[in-house]
């Protein structure tokens, strides 16, 4: 067995590239070999789990991929490398990774080439990697979050190995700069300015597993989005886990605003959003910036979770109701016409019917316009999965129903009172039945219409004729 497990390598980025390019070479005469005698090139699937961190994580892993002489399987069955890319922020997403990795063991019995890799959330913890030691011995390759750059390397390992090749890092290093992408999506495109979460809320695994927060340099991050605005891409969305705590770890003074401002001011057409902005740390400057920028959306994605101080202290969210009420009006004091959307948690510990009165009026009176809403799901590791206040899940399903008719209510009212404003769309694509084209508000609402397909990319003017529940249909003017 090779166990590589912890280790921390030398801190030497330009090594550790030169390093990955001799890797990719060996893999690379690999697949050429297999193309010689098979034909066909190997072919890799990469399923991704969770959220755009791990999408644009598999991003880089399938350029890797393509670069070492691989080229994307359509199915299971005709794959050589399978990898599933994990999160593990709610139990759902676990068990179905679970229930795939099993369902591999057959396929992996009748190829026994085929090699099974597990990458991200999931593997930074150490009772996940234990239960796929023991119960999931087809997996050849589990890695986690920090060593995505050492793919080529790993996989030159397992190629010349039968054995179970184990390497998560328990620690992040230096942000590694310069991994190789070809993004899927040109219209629109996800870029990382930082990377962790100090924030610790108690019910949240994230902390443990992408580490403490750590931002990207500004030069890196504009030199990124202006090469992807001179690619053709029309919309870029900043990522991070807490974006507002963008720069606290530079020795210099320079902010979310400072970003803001600076990628707003890059020359060409194109719209910028963000997500997610913790409702602790907004200062007035990122209201201020948003309300004078005209590249960036009109749409706050504002995490509330709960919206009782009980609740919201249990969960160490670091503001009152109070606080993200007088939030909101400091917005919408300097953006008049924001929406906004939120994510919510039932059935958080200790919660009582009066928690959930609570939020429901929280939601009357904030009125958001979208919204992600969750039912608890106990995280091993956390302070909340210790707490004894459980409640009984039966309770949480029936709290969820009453709190997501009160949400939706509003959410299809406030959609219904689009129908007649003409708005500023970007085309995405074709709609979800592939008879219409799909795009986008600036407030990011989904409008369908008929249109031909050189349109995409493009921004047109629409006049909504129709408010679906959570859509918007409309016609070219
Ligand atoms: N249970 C349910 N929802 C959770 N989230 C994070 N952790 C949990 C959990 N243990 C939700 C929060 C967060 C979103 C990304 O996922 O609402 O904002
Ligand atoms: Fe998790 Fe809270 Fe950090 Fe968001 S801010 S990633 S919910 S710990």
């Amino acid at each position: 067995m090779v166990f590589n497990e912890n280790i921390i390598v030398g801190s030497n980025i330009g090594d550790t590239m030169i390093e990955n390019q001799l890797y990719m070479q060996a893999v690379r005469q690999n697949s050429d070999n297999f193309l010689r005698k098979n034909g066909v090139k190997p072919r890799y699937l990469i399923k991704t789990y969770g959220c755009q961190m791990n999408e644009h994580d598999s991003e880089v892993l399938s350029t890797m991929l393509i670069q070492m002489g691989y080229e994307e399987a359509l199915n299971v069955e005709e794959a050589n490398f399978i990898l599933f890319n994990t999160c593990c922020v709610r139990e759902n997403a676990e068990l179905k990774v679970y229930g795939n990795l099993g369902a591999l063991k057959p396929i992996k019995n009748k190829n026994k080439d085929l090699i099974i890799a597990v990458s991200g959330c999931m593997m930074q913890q150490e009772h996940i990697v234990n239960e796929i030691k023991t119960k999931y011995r087809h997996v050849d390759l589990v890695f986690g979050t920090h060593n995505l750059h050492t793919f080529p390397k790993l996989l030159r390992q397992v190629l010349n190995s039968d054995d179970m090749l184990v390497d998560v890092w328990d620690s992040e290093k230096e942000i590694i700069e310069g991994l190789p992408v070809i993004r899927k999506k040109d219209t629109k495109a996800f870029v990382n300015i930082m990377f962790g979460c100090n924030n610790f809320c108690t019910y949240c695994i994230v902390p443990y597993t992408r580490g403490r927060e750590r931002s990207r340099k500004p030069h890196d991050i504009i030199n990124e989005v202006k090469e992807l605005i001179a690619d053709g891409v029309k919309e870029i969305t900043l990522l991070g886990q807490n974006v507002n705590s963008y720069g606290l770890d530079f020795k210099e003074d320079y902010s979310f605003a400072d970003l803001l401002e600076d990628v707003n001011a890059i020359e060409g057409q194109f719209r910028i959003r963000f997500m997610t902005p913790h409702p602790k740390d907004m200062s007035d400057k990122v209201i201020e910036v948003i309300a004078k920028s005209d590249k960036i959306c009109e749409y706050i994605h504002l995490p509330v979770q709960s919206g009782s101080n009980t609740v919201l202290k249990a969960m160490n969210r670091g503001y009152t109701r109070e606080d993200y009420l007088a939030l909101v009006g400091r917005i919408r004091a300097q953006i008049p016409d924001v929406t906004l959307s939120t994510d919510i948690i039932i059935g958080f510990p200790g919660e009582t019917e009066q928690d959930v009165d609570d939020l429901i009026d929280l939601i009357k009176q904030v009125r958001y316009d979208s919204g992600f809403t969750f039912i608890y799901s106990i995280r091993e590791g956390t302070p909340a999965a210790k707490m004894t206040n459980q409640v009984d899940e039966k309770i949480k399903h029936q709290r969820f129903e009453r709190m997501l008719e009160a949400f939706n209510d509003i959410v299809i009212e406030k959609n219904k009172a689009q129908v007649g404003r003409v708005v500023e769309v970007l085309v995405e694509g074709t709609s979800r039945t592939g008879e219409q084209l799909m795009g986008r508000t600036r407030d990011n609402r989904i409008v369908n219409f008929v249109g031909d397909n050189h349109l995409i990319s493009e921004f047109i003017n629409i006049k909504i004729t129709e408010a679906k529940n959570f859509s918007l249909i409309g016609e070219m003017i």
